[in-house]
């Protein structure tokens, strides 16, 4: 368990240009008027994030590209702490110059919303968005070779152009696709706008078309119930989204432009301020979400029940008002969940290679989080010993097994070495060539 969040939204700006119907942070037909944070006060609520080593930061708004100049510096001030920055953003208001700013502070990349590639259905649903706008700011980010995911939220509205939307956002460059199933605005449910089960089922099946057919990387940004999935959904080699899990609350924290702390950004529950209480302490007040206390009663006999936790916690309780309550879409617990394993085969001869650069921080008493990619994927928590055995590889590798072993003697203490260098094989702190 972390002591902290890994990774904290930060939404920079309560101000929006467009009105997108399916949004989940604002009612669109009655905006509020603005209560931004002053600059200074932006940088800070970073600061606070560097301060407590949280790894990874996303910077989101409302509108982040409509503070350009907060946007900028705050990417600056996280990257130069070595965090790994990534932007939310509908792009209409990307400019050349934001863009090479944001080049020169080497953020790592970009979460683009792009809800059809119909220009007439792109104005219905963003309200104020004109489509070629869209392409020509999207082609001078893909021409700046920043990494970007897609993604398409989906409604009853968009819901027959997941398709078209893809291969059209392929013919430009895109690589990374993600489709998401609207979820509730707790506050301003349209549950009208919300897809059936039937449909959703058709959306993971478009989903494996834009992969199989398109080549796209693909994903859906919306943790759903490991039991909802299709039996063609397990069969497949490497089933899609099969491990996501809603983090909210046990990885992940959202701050509002006013320092209001919430598990994800679409769930109201405010458990503290930045600026009146500690990170840790807010973060101690989040622990429901950590310990269990939010799963379903019906999911607690399920085998899946580690990886989902009943699936996106704030959906549930926009349509029941209860966090513990089962999704709208949840079946019932499943017998079999197969974990993530991958066979680890080496020889005496086989060189070991140590992959990406480590970044930790100290958890709970003589517990540490580690993680050597650069977006944190591989983050787990290890006791002192395994702490400073992947800390010596960092230095050591590469080297052979054979050099790797020579000093441990006696079967357990092989044994141990064996179970310790699989572990790390694994989580892709290592590789074997
Ligand atoms: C709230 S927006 C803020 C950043 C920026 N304005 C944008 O739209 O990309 C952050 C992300 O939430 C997604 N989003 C908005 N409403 C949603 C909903 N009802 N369900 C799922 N995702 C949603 C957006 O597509 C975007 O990727
Ligand atoms: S652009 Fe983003 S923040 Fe603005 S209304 Fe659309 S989803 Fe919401
Ligand atoms: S029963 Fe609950 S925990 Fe199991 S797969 Fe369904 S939603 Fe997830």
């Amino acid at each position: 368990m972390l002591r902290l969040p890994f990774q904290a939204q930060v939404e920079i700006t309560d101000v929006c240009n467009l009105r997108c119907k399916h949004c989940y942070h604002f009612d669109t037909d009655n905006m509020p008027a603005s209560n931004d944070l002053s600059d200074d006060a932006v940088l800070q609520v970073i600061r606070k994030m560097i301060d407590n080593r949280i790894y990874s930061l996303v910077i989101t708004g409302g509108e982040p590209l409509a503070r350009p100049k907060t946007l900028i510096r705050a990417a600056e001030l996280a990257k130069t702490a070595g965090m790994y920055v990534s932007v939310n953003t509908n792009l209409l208001l990307l400019t050349p110059q934001i863009i090479s700013a944001l080049k020169e502070s080497d953020i790592d990349s970009f979460l683009v919303s792009c809800p059809a590639s119909e220009p007439d259905i792109y104005r219905e649903i963003t309200r104020l968005g004109d489509y070629d706008k869209f392409t020509q700011k999207l082609r001078m980010l893909l021409d700046a070779n920043f990494s970007c995911l897609v993604n398409m939220v989906v409604t009853q509205t968009n819901f027959p152009l997941i398709r078209s939307t893809a291969r059209d956002l392929k013919k430009m460059g895109v690589k990374r696709f993600s489709v998401t199933p609207a979820c509730l605005n707790v506050e301003h449910p349209d549950l009208d706008g919300l897809l059936s089960k039937k449909q959703t089922i058709v959306l993971l099946e478009d989903l494996r078309w834009c992969a199989d057919v398109l080549g796209l990387e693909v994903d859906t940004l919306v943790a759903l119930p490991k039991c909802f999935f299709p039996v063609w959904w397990w069969e497949r080699s490497s089933p899609l989204l099969k491990y996501r899990t809603c983090q909210a609350g046990r990885m992940t924290v959202n701050i509002s432009n006013i320092g209001d702390v919430r598990p994800c950004p679409h769930n109201p529950i405010v458990y503290g301020n930045l600026f009146k209480e500690s990170m840790e302490s807010i973060w101690d007040k989040m622990a429901v979400y950590r310990n269990n206390g939010t799963v379903p009663g019906i999911c607690k006999s399920c085998a899946a029940v580690e990886s989902c936790r009943g699936a996106c916690r704030t959906n549930a309780m926009a349509v029941t008002g209860r966090l513990d309550e089962p999704d709208r879409l949840t079946i019932g617990p499943v017998n079999f969940f197969e974990k993530k394993r991958r066979n680890v085969i080496f020889n005496e001869n086989s060189i070991v290679n140590f992959r990406g650069k480590l970044r930790w921080r100290n958890e709970f008493d003589g517990y540490y989080s580690v993680t050597s990619k650069r977006g944190g994927g591989n983050l787990m928590v290890v006791n002192e010993e395994m702490f400073r055995f992947i800390c010596w590889m960092e230095k050591s590798l590469p080297l052979t097994i054979k050099e790797l072993t020579k000093n441990i003697a006696g079967d357990s203490a092989i044994k141990s070495f064996i179970r310790i260098f699989e572990a790390v094989i694994r989580k892709e702190f290592v590789s074997i060539s």
